[in-house]
């Protein structure tokens, strides 16, 4: 059997995960009025089909209070169940094991209600620091009403036909809150020693417990390390956790807390954690505990997977991020078709940075995630129709595997050596190697589907006119943008692609000037810094890597830092003379002088390919123009753009 060890069913309680992979709880923004929407049942319909073992849904809220963003599911009342149900059927189809997420963030408010801060309640007045929330002491009456919340909520999980709850006591949210002695100060019977700060999740175990049947799972969710000078500590953890006895079933261990920008990076560490980082945290609980263990965290391939299970680090595996990139990964990886599977490259782009956008979840490699009612299934063409697809970046090789699939002859043509496009130079920034992926993966989809490729091949009007395709898709991509300043070209100006491409000899003394705040400033400064430049890097925003998701950008923060690269924030780049760089302050426009330089670096974005497209404007043929060719942004919209005009011809 392939994956032996990952393939191995678990009995928990009443029920059966027929294998070890576990979509961890995610919440995905699709649900619009806090219940279960059509949306949300086949997004998880689509994990289910793929073989995942066991799905844990997303937060749902136990109390008003726990409101944490607006679009946060609520089990508060009765008729919540009906959509629960939907979703546990779709699930159970295909024998995988649903449990759902009990949740309250207590301090920890993202968003407000509508443009109205709402009160936030915690044991204790004491701030959090990442969405500066001053909560409110909770009264004991009000304790014992959330309390309630997690039973009652628990109670219509099981009447919707889920499995099992899981009780978020992880990432700083309200439960450890109690736990934690720093936040924890109250002197009454929920606060002091270990067991008086045990005392609600034990309280609300109690009461799940007492609201829901013996076979029904109970596990929780734990960070196993906060990760944060203010957070639980792996000790204190741990502690907690053998005062609960054998009050749970399952303990399911993450690290990180939602309360700083330093601990909230592992809510979904980006691609520089590093594989199953999370798995020895596991491993010593596993020594300590009687029940199951689960482990998440940065698990992206069966093989990693299969070796956390063998080396009994755990007994089930989260594979989150994975499964939102490729849903059909266990099918794949017990079918023996590992290869074949679309690696997550945990650039957390259309995930977790779609959700702190208030956007349904996608992925930039997979944007069928969270479309499944539009994309989930496409129909054959109607009509064979020859397509060519000019430029083999991600928007051309998305359309032309989608196009092809669908069973048009698409024939590919990329005027350089290898297939990627601009991917081929994003994965040279400092720590984003795993970013080429992309590359890879669309490479098997663009060969499985039966594309005909010509690499060195440049396209031109009368191939066009010659040949006839029925339909051409131009996603020719884009280069650099070169903004017109007063310059004296003694000191060196050159582009990040030039400094990428090794074809530049950059100076000791160097001013990034960082246009789009996103991938490409900070990793050229990271790069030049640990190459012992000098580096300055003026952002034309608010801060380094503003445009990034959250834990990308606040991850490179802290890189940047130790490197000691000094950051300019509202910066726009007014001109250089033979040893100067001249800037203006976005928003006072005051200047400021940087010398001596020796060296300019333009991340100043990119200017559409548009050479050949310009000259099929008058051609009476199908032209579609994708992706950067179209105006240049990110990998995303190249890739989704791919899909779409891929299922659209
Ligand atoms: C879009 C998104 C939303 C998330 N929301 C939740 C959540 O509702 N509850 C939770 O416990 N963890 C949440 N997480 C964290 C995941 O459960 C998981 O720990 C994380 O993705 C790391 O695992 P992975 O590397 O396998 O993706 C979320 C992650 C993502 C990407
Ligand atoms: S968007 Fe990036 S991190 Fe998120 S699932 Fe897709 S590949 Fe992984």
């Amino acid at each position: 059997m392939n994956f032996p060890h990952l393939f191995q069913p678990l009995r928990i309680k009443g029920c059966t995960l027929k294998n070890r992979i576990m979509s961890t709880a995610h919440d995905t923004t699709l649900p619009t009025d806090g219940t279960v929407n059509e949306a949300l049942v086949a997004y998880q319909e689509a994990r289910a089909r793929g073989g995942v073992g066991l799905i844990i849904l997303q937060v749902s809220g136990v109390h008003e209070t726990a409101r944490y963003t607006n679009h946060v599911l609520m089990a508060t009342d009765d008729a919540a169940i009906a959509g629960y149900r939907r979703v546990a059927e779709a699930v159970h189809r295909f024998d995988t094991v649903l449990f759902a997420q009990l949740f309250h963030p207590g301090r920890e408010i993202a968003e407000a209600d509508g443009g109205l801060l709402s009160v936030a309640y915690a044991p204790s007045s004491v701030p959090s620091e990442r969405f500066r929330v001053m909560p409110q002491a909770l009264r004991p009456r009000l304790i014992r009403a959330i309390v309630a919340g997690y039973g009652d909520a628990a109670r219509r999980m099981q009447a919707a036909g889920i499995d099992g709850v899981e009780i978020v006591a992880s990432h700083g949210y309200l439960p450890s809150q109690f736990l934690n002695p720093r936040l924890n100060l109250r002197d009454d019977a929920y606060g002091g020693d270990l067991d008086g700060r045990l005392r609600f999740l034990r309280e609300i175990i109690a009461d799940v417990r007492a609201k829901v049947a013996a076979s029904f799972v109970v596990g929780l969710r734990i960070s196993a390390s906060e990760a944060d000078d203010q957070g639980l500590t792996e000790a204190e953890c741990t502690q907690a956790l053998l005062g609960l006895g054998n009050g749970i079933d399952y303990v399911n261990v993450t690290l990180g807390t939602s309360a700083s920008l330093g601990g909230a990076v592992h809510i979904a560490p980006p691609m520089t954690a590093k594989v199953a980082y999370v798995a020895p945290y596991a491993a010593r609980l596993k020594q300590l505990l009687r029940v199951p263990i689960f482990v998440t965290g940065r698990v992206n391939q069966p093989q990693d997977a299969e070796l956390v299970i063998a080396r009994g680090q755990a007994d089930v595996c989260g594979m989150t991020r994975a499964l939102i990139c490729d849903p059909e990964m266990p099918n794949k990886a017990r079918a023996g078709e590992a290869d074949e599977i679309r690696a997550c490259i945990a650039c957390n782009q259309a995930c977790i940075g779609h959700f702190h956008k208030g956007y349904p979840i996608s992925c930039i490699q997979n944007p069928v995630s969270g479309r499944e009612l539009r994309f989930g299934r496409l129909a054959n063409a109607v009509t064979a129709r020859n397509v060519w697809v000019i430029g083999g970046g991600p928007a051309g090789m998305k359309a032309a595997a989608v196009a092809a699939e669908r069973g048009h002859r698409v024939t590919l043509f990329e005027a350089e050596a290898r297939l990627g496009g601009q991917a081929l130079l994003a994965q040279l920034l400092p720590g984003r190697a795993e970013f080429g992926g992309i590359v890879t993966n669309l490479q098997r989809e663009v060969a499985r589907a039966g594309v005909t490729i010509h690499t060195r091949q440049r396209v031109d009007r009368a191939m066009i006119e010659a040949q006839k395709p029925d339909v051409v898709i131009a996603a020719t991509g884009a280069k650099p943008y070169w903004p017109d300043f007063p310059r004296e070209e003694a000191l060196q100006i050159v582009d990040a692609w030039q400094v990428l491409r090794e074809e530049a000899q950059v100076g000791s003394s160097v001013v990034v000037i960082d246009w789009r705040a996103d991938w490409i400033g900070v990793g050229i400064a990271e790069r030049l810094a640990r190459a012992g430049h000098s580096v300055q890097l003026a952002v034309g925003g608010i801060a380094a890597g503003e445009s990034l998701p959250w834990y990308v950008r606040d991850d490179q923060a802290a890189t940047l830092h130790k490197l000691g690269v000094r950051v300019l924030p509202y910066m726009r780049l007014h001109g250089c003379d033979q040893s100067s760089v001249y800037l203006q302050h976005i928003a006072s426009g005051a200047a400021t002088v940087l010398e001596p330089i020796d060296t300019l670096v333009l991340c100043t974005g990119h200017r559409s390919v548009m050479d050949l497209t310009e000259t099929l404007e008058d051609l009476p043929i199908d032209l579609r123009i994708i992706g950067d060719g179209a105006a240049p942004r990110t990998a995303e919209e190249a890739v989704f753009e791919g899909l779409k005009v891929g299922a659209e011809i």
